[in-house]
């Protein structure tokens, strides 16, 4: 089992979940936002490698032997893509074709890898569903769009048996706070743990389905397993305002915050939401961590 990016936020979790249904996992990952102290020091199942996607001798050294691929390694800032749209290019889509390719190359049966609801852009109908239409505004949902096509074409041509998930916002312990998906969840927990206030931009009204990151882990693992192709959502299928997420960090953390509000940032999605149907066919149908169990797991950690 190779898993890309694994050092990162998403992909230690998954690989912690692998490593506890008894599989072998090498990790690719150069370090450039995941650490090796995201992964357990000492575990004779776990390789871990340093390279990059972009590196096609380094995906080839790292994918020998394996039957099955999980992808998470990107450059996964919004902002970086529409500032340097060649490098986010370079890294999500010629280093994804690259790890199709070896994966291909190697014999390995399957190809689970990250997308992302970015792909949909503003939302032109809620619930989003994987039939829903597409329409990226930014460089890289747009990558992340193009992924899905190739893994499609190599699928057609190669007979590679590829699954995109589209996770929509992804919270928990390790998360860079900086994060588009849900470093606000991060930096409010922060704040409240230190009694700072909060900062809401705009009136705390846009909405998010925030999913924990260990089930997005148990939904990776199931996947890998399942014989399932094409897309799917990863969500909970529960959207919640962005003032009900402070309300239940104040009841996880057992105190009030203080909430400051500034100016909407131009441009932010207002609404988001998804139905988690395809997944639960594909992963089974158990319960989401819910949003206040899954915060307190956070201000624990
Ligand atoms: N966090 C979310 O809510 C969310 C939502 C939608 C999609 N995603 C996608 O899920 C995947 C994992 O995201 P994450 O939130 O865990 O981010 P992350 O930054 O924690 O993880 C990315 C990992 O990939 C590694 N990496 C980056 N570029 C690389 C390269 N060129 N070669 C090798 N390794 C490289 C990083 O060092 C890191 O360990 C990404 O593909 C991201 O686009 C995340």
């Amino acid at each position: 089992m190779l898993v890309t990016g694994g050092a990162g936020f998403i992909g230690s979790h998954s690989v912690e979940a692998l490593l506890a249904a008894g599989a072998e996992v090498v990790v690719l990952d150069n370090f450039s936002t995941g650490k090796r102290a995201n992964l357990p020091a000492r575990d004779a199942r776990l390789t871990v490698l340093e390279g990059d996607i972009r590196d096609r001798a380094a995906v080839a050294r790292a994918i020998a032997g394996a039957t099955h691929v999980l992808h998470l390694a990107a450059q996964v800032s919004v902002r970086a893509s529409v500032e340097d749209p060649s490098d986010s290019c370079a890294q999500n889509v010629l280093g994804f074709v690259n790890v199709l390719d070896a994966a291909r190359r190697a014999g390995a049966r399957r190809v689970v890898y990250a997308s992302s609801a970015a792909v949909y852009g503003t939302p032109r109908e809620l619930p989003l569903t994987e039939a829903s239409p597409t329409a990226p505004i930014s460089p890289y949902g747009l990558e992340k769009l193009v992924d899905e096509q190739y893994a499609a074409l190599f699928a057609s041509l190669h007979g590679l048996s590829t699954l995109g998930l589209r996770y929509f916002n992804v919270y928990g312990p390790r998360q860079d706070p900086r994060s588009q998906y849900a470093g606000v969840i991060s930096r409010f927990a922060e704040a409240i743990a230190a009694g700072s206030p909060l900062t809401i931009f705009g009136d705390g009204g846009q909405t998010r389905d925030f999913v924990f990151v260990a089930d997005v882990a148990r939904v990776n693992v199931a996947a890998l397993g399942s014989d399932a192709t094409g897309i799917a959502n990863v969500g909970t299928g529960r959207s919640v305002t962005l003032l009900e997420l402070v309300a239940a960090l104040e009841r996880a953390a057992g105190r009030a915050a203080k909430r400051r509000f500034a100016a909407a940032v131009p441009g932010d999605i207002r609404h988001s939401a998804m139905r988690p149907e395809r997944i639960e066919e594909i992963a089974g149908a158990q319960a989401p961590t819910d949003l206040e169990h899954g915060l307190a797991r956070l201000l624990a950690a």
